[in-house]
């Protein structure tokens, strides 16, 4: 596993995103009131801006088709119209959050919750 630095702990507050990229893909780190999350900011749908989308508890919706993913697994609301979106391990190492890139559905420890709590 290698981790990568995206932020600080302090750097994005509860309600707030980032957008980063790292070795070409484009993610979003969401601060939720249930913590950290790293999604692909993209939408497997047909490429929406899905990070930019509306948090609703445990999911995010993407604004272009109103698609519903949930953030723990990148699944969405349309059965097997598409792929998960992609979703990240997340963990704190002192005032950094590091993301591993591997998808957590597709790792072999797969985390029930990609997120540090706070
Ligand atoms: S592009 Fe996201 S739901 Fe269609």
């Amino acid at each position: 596993m290698t981790w990568h630095r995206i932020a600080s702990l302090h750097e994005v507050e509860p309600g707030q995103r980032k957008v980063v990229q790292i070795e070409g893909k484009e993610l979003a780190l969401l601060h939720t009131d249930r913590g950290l999350w790293c999604i692909d900011f993209r939408c497997p749908h047909t490429g929406g801006p899905l990070g930019e989308g509306i948090i609703a508890e445990d999911e995010i919706i993407c604004p272009l088709h109103k698609w519903k993913f949930q953030l723990c697994d990148g699944t969405h609301n349309r059965g097997t119209a598409c792929e998960p979106a992609g979703v990240y391990q997340l963990r704190a190492e002192g005032d950094d959050v590091l993301v591993e890139l591997e998808n957590v559905k597709a790792s072999s420890d797969n985390a029930s919750h990609p997120a540090p709590r706070q």
